[in-house]
């Protein structure tokens, strides 16, 4: 499993756009999109199969079919001790349009909500889209290093809604600690926020590091926080568009999945991105754990690889299939490295720009390493000549 050999080339060619291999000129290696160049678990075509010969793809329920809201709410309990049940779990069309439906759900029109910087440009995206104002809450860019949580509440003010939590955090690598998290849920409780807490790198995380969630903290935070997860990262099931929503109670389920127009019908959970989500969680524990098997080591060859370049300087993440070297003792910025190492070296990477995480990814670079060993290694010779020249 994991190997060079089961990754389809000619069919990422065709399939994998949003800044991969589709989307570029033959030849480039993306370490672009988090999206993994290998096929999902073999169970879950299998099951998409099954349902589809049945040639019934009747409208869903709004709040999601049965099967799904049990195998997420079951996930909750067992492996995030997350005390929740069915009712309280809806699918979206994506993490995104999880993210999206909560900002829509509880911002007016110049509300704020706390963003981290650095931090995928989702929240900031989905804050301003629905009328709020995004401030920027600067967290480090090293992976170990501790939060400042006095500056984080001197952001608070009488407009702020809601804490936007990226945990793990595309884009350091960064795992937030229970210590950590529970001083950030006694502020929401204290300040009488919501918490967005975004959790779909959550299984990604590297040995011994360990994840906690946090409304599995105690049931007072618990009641201050929307947890939105996907199934992307994980399982590989990005053109899928499925997410899923945990509400803390039947109030803010309601609000929620208004706010996602579900009702409605504007917008849904495809059913069979419900079927391939509920097998993911019921069925493929195993391969889930070789990928991280696999992952684990491709994160020591890339970050490894990148530490001999002249300049450069990457932590270990602790979660999240993501290298995020430094280059600012490099002598050119993140653009100038980005357009280098695509011309040159024709691969590409995702340079550390405002639009795309945020003004403290500057002097940046992110790469994904869910992909081959010989893919890597390819990658990071062809970097290598540029870099030596
Ligand atoms: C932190 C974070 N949230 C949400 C998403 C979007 O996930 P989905 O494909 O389910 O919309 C991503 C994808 O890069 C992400 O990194």
């Amino acid at each position: 499993m994991f190997t060079h050999s089961e990754i389809n080339l000619p069919l990422l060619r065709q399939r994998a756009f949003n800044l991969r291999w589709a989307a570029l000129p033959d030849g480039v290696i993306p370490l672009t999109a988090a999206d993994p160049d290998f096929p999902c678990a073999p169970q879950i075509s299998e099951a998409i199969i099954k349902y589809s010969k049945d040639r019934y793809f009747s409208y869903a329920p709004a709040e999601g079919y049965a099967f799904f809201k049990e195998a997420v709410a079951k996930f909750f309990i067992e492996k995030r001790n997350v005390l929740t049940q069915p009712s309280l779990v809806f699918p979206t069309d994506s993490a995104a349009h999880g993210i999206h439906a909560v900002c829509k759900a509880y911002l007016q029109k110049g509300d704020e909500a706390i963003v981290f910087n650095p931090v995928d440009f989702l929240f900031k995206y989905s804050v301003e889209a629905v009328g709020g104002n995004a401030i920027s809450f600067p967290v480090p860019l090293h992976p170990n290093e501790g939060i400042d949580f006095n500056l984080l509440e001197n952001l608070i003010t009488d407009r702020t809604k809601l804490i936007c939590l990226c945990n793990p955090l595309n884009p350091t690598g960064k795992l937030f600690s229970a210590a950590e998290l529970m001083v950030l849920g006694n502020l929401a409780i204290k300040h009488n926020l919501l918490i967005l807490s975004d959790e779909i790198w959550s299984d990604i995380v590297f040995e011994p590091n360990q994840f906690v969630s946090i409304a599995s903290l105690n049931s007072n935070i618990q009641a201050h926080t929307i947890t939105v997860t996907g199934y992307s990262k994980s399982y590989g099931l990005a053109g899928l568009r499925v997410g899923a929503v945990i509400a803390p109670n039947e109030s803010h389920f309601q609000q929620i999945l208004q706010a996602a127009e579900q009702p409605s019908t504007i917008h849904g959970c495809n059913v069979l991105g419900q079927v391939a989500v509920a097998t993911a969680l019921n069925d493929c524990e195993d391969w889930l754990f070789e990928f991280i098997k696999h992952l684990t080591q491709m994160r020591s060859l890339l970050v490894d690889g990148l530490n001999t370049f002249p300049g450069f300087h990457c932590e270990l993440p602790q979660a999240c299939y993501l290298a995020f070297p430094s280059i600012s003792a490099s002598g050119k910025n993140a653009s100038e490295w980005h357009q280098l190492f695509l011309e040159k070296a024709k691969v590409a990477v995702v340079p550390g720009l405002p639009q795309w995480f945020g003004d403290r990814a500057s002097g940046h670079l992110r790469l994904s390493f869910a992909t081959s060993k010989e893919t890597i290694e390819e990658a990071l010779f062809r970097m290598q000549k540029v870099v030596l020249i």
